[in-house]
Formats: structure tokens, sequence, C-alpha cells
């Protein structure tokens, strides 16, 4: 039996093509992915899909983008940079958050005026980003370095996803949109990490990254990506290409939730009020009390987090490819309930924005952003804006605690 897939529109598909761009363009691309698998009578269940991805991504081969042995070598040597005692460490946290909050000026009543946060919420999670992996801090707008700023690698790297998204919904015709500006861009976002990059290969592999440091940053032995990749190899192109995988994923991701978060926030004072409240009971008004665990025992402030994900999944599809002949449990016949073929070297996409918008999963009220509703749910498969399996998201912990501190 033939697996349900979202009918062709127009002469090779183009208007269905055009739908989704549109859709992307006007930042419902989650919801509009929902809508189609509505149209085939089967919510939240998996479908094949007939998309193809990009081939070629400007990221180059990282964590992110290699398979099979490769991906599991990067992932080993990768691992040590996520662990507990890395990311217990909230000192590099609370610095960047400390920074972001002194930038927002108050007035005598103890306010600030209207902001739009979700820029300083990208440069914050950029800094943050490039110090955690290079040991650095980036250049800001102005400083005469020769290196990017952040203000610049956040243009071109924006600009940049654009074209890749539009790549990346042409399949095996991506290579038809290969526009200057493009290339330009991509170059730019390399310059960004090549400028860490050809600094520390230049100045030998025992000169540690943490050892570059600005004076007025303590020193401390920590694990920096870039001096464990400098110690493996020198390729350039190898450190540039794992470390901007990393950079890609941690970047965008953390701003978004921290977003949202606010702008859920901004909308139900009952809910920050609640926050605010469980915050000052638990931790008092002075932000030193603040520890790892202490913060990931803050019950409602973990609910929030969840509820954030929960309604807008950040990473709304993940994608998987057959590495031989299989069979899924659902997704086959009319309606989507019977077991369906994938061929070998077929791809699957997993929306788990439809997954965590389902109503009998979450209830009839699943729309509304209500914390309380992980009072007593321990989240199971239902739940994964962090994916699953061995390909779970490496920076979990590490987004959790950064989302956690800047509630401070
Ligand atoms: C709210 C924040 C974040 C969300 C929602 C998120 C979500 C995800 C998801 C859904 C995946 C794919 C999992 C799969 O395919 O099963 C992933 C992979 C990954 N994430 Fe995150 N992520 C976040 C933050 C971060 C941060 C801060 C870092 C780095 C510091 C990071 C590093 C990675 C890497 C390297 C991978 C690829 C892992 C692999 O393929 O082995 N992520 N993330």
């Amino acid at each position: 039996m033939p697996v349900p897939a979202v009918p062709s529109k127009g002469f090779l598909g183009l208007i269905r093509l055009l739908d989704v761009l549109k859709a992307t363009r006007e930042e419902r691309g989650p919801q509009q992915f929902v809508d189609a698998m509505d149209e085939l009578g089967g919510k939240g269940v998996f479908h094949t899909s007939r998309v193809e991805s990009m081939k070629s991504v400007p990221i180059g081969l990282g964590l992110f983008t290699l398979r099979g042995e490769p991906w599991r070598h990067s992932r080993a040597v990768l691992r040590p940079q996520f662990s507990r005692e890395q990311i217990s460490d909230l000192e590099l946290q609370e610095r960047h958050v400390d920074a972001l909050t002194t930038s927002l000026r108050t007035g005598s009543d103890g306010w600030t005026n209207v902001v739009d946060l979700q820029p300083m919420f990208f440069k914050m999670t950029l800094e943050l980003m490039t110090e955690f992996l290079y040991g650095q801090s980036p250049a800001q707008a102005g400083q005469e370095t020769g290196a990017l700023n952040t203000q610049e690698f956040g243009h071109h790297f924006d600009a940049g996803k654009v074209w890749i998204n539009i790549r990346s919904a042409l399949g095996k015709w991506h290579w038809l949109v290969q526009p200057p500006a493009f290339s330009r861009d991509c170059k730019k976002v390399h310059r960004y990490v090549d400028y860490f990059v050809k600094a520390k290969l230049e100045k030998g592999g025992e000169q540690s990254a943490k050892q570059q440091m600005p004076h007025d940053m303590p020193k401390r032995e920590k694990f920096v990506l870039l001096d464990e990749l400098a110690t493996r190899t020198r390729n350039p192109l190898e450190i540039r290409s794992e470390t901007l995988n990393i950079l890609a994923a941690g970047r965008d991701t953390t701003a978004s939730l921290l977003g949202w978060l606010f702008y859920f926030f901004s909308r139900s004072p009952r809910i920050y009020d609640k926050l605010r409240t469980a915050i000052l009971a638990d931790f008092g008004t002075e932000a030193s009390g603040v520890d790892f665990a202490k913060l990931r025992s803050c019950r409602y402030l973990q609910s929030c987090i969840n509820e954030a994900l929960r309604m807008t999944a950040i990473v709304p599809i993940l994608e998987r490819e057959s590495l031989e002949d299989t069979v899924l449990p659902r997704g086959g016949g009319p309606d989507g309930s019977k077991p369906v073929f994938v061929r070998k070297g077929q791809r699957v996409l997993i929306s788990t924005y439809a997954l965590q918008q389902r109503s009998d999963l979450w209830g009839d009220d699943f729309e509304s952003f209500r914390p309380e509703r992980w009072d007593n749910r321990n989240a199971g498969l239902e739940f994964v804006p962090f994916g699953a399996g061995p390909r779970k998201c490496v920076g979990q912990q590490f987004a959790l605690t950064e989302a956690s501190v800047s509630h401070f």
C-alpha cells in the first residue's frame, strides 16, 4: 500500500515548494508542516517525505553533519566539552548574563524602557559560545582587531541561513541556487572562526587558548575545544568545521528559547510573578547563592523552560535517513496507522513540533503556555526537544543551564 504523501502542487511541485518557502519566510514553517500532515489525516505520526536535504553545508563536516564512523569519532572527542564538571561551572554563563543585564538601563522606578531582547539574546549566546569554544571573547563592533565582530558575524550567518533554507527546499536541485551573496556570507562566517583557529595554530599547540584570555578574565584550567582539537589535528579546515558545527548548534537555539520564554512571560504577568516568587524563595536576592544543583531543582523555573520548549520545539523537525530497508510501526495505510516500509536511503522527517502539540498527549489546552502541566509529569518520548537516541543534543545541559541562569 502506498505511503500517504502530501500531493505535489503545480508544475514539478513548484507551488508546494513556494508554499514551504513562503511559510518559512512568514515564520510559520513548523505549523505549515502540521497543516500538511493534517491534510493526510494523521497528525503527529511519522510520514515519509520526498524532500531531500541539502548536499553541501557551508558549516563543513563536523559533529552535526558527519555520519557513521567519522561522526562517532567526532562525538567521542567532543563529549568532554559537555561533561557535568564543565557545564556545572556557572561562572561563564553568569558573566555573560551580567553583561546583558548591565546593558539594560533602568529608570528611577527600577524599570527599563521597552526593549527588544531578541537581538541581545543572540549577541549574548554568540559571545558565550565563542568563549566556550575558543577561550576568547569575540571582537566588539568598532574594535580594530582584524577579526570579524559579532554584529558582522550575526548578519552574515543569518543571511547565509536564508540561502541554505532555499537550497534545502530545492533538494537535489540545490546547486541551482549559488548566488554571489551566499558565497560572500559563507566567506565572512568562515573568517570569524578562522581568526581564532589561525591564532591558535600560529602560536603552537602548547599554548592553550585559556592562556590567551584577556587579563580581566579568570584563568582557570578549563577544557577548551580549540585546545583539544589542536592536539589532534593541525588541519585548519577540520578545526574550523568542528567548531563551527557547535557554534551553529548552540547560538540560535538557546537565543530562541530565551526569546520565547520572555515572550510568554510578557503575555502572562501571573506566570512571571509566580516564577519570580519561586526564585526569590529558593535563592533569595543574592545571585551568589545560585549553583547548578539548585538551579535544576527550582521546579517552577524548569517547568517554564519545559513548557516553552514544548510550545515552540525550537528545533521543530528532525531528520533521519534509513541505513537499511526497514519497517516503521506506523505511518502507512490511508490514515497513517499501519506499518510503513522505509527503503534504504530514504529520508524520514519527524516533526517534534507536531508531536508536542497533540491534544491527545497534552490535553485540549495544548495551545496554552501553562507551566503547571509539568507539576506531576515526567515526559517520555512525546517530549523530545533535544532529540533522542545516539544523536541526541550534546549541548542539552549547557543550554538548560544558560536558560536558567538568564532568569537572575
Ligand atoms: C534550547 C537549546 C537547544 C535545543 C532545543 C537543541 C536541540 C537539538 C536537537 C533537536 C538536536 C538533534 C538531535 C537528534 O537529531 O536527535 C541537536 C543536536 C546537537 N546539538 Fe543541540 N540544542 C540546543 C542547544 C545546543 C547547544 C547550546 C549546543 C552546544 C553548546 C548544542 C549542540 C548540539 C550538537 C553538537 C548537536 C549534534 C549532535 C550529534 O549529531 O551527535 N545544542 N540539538
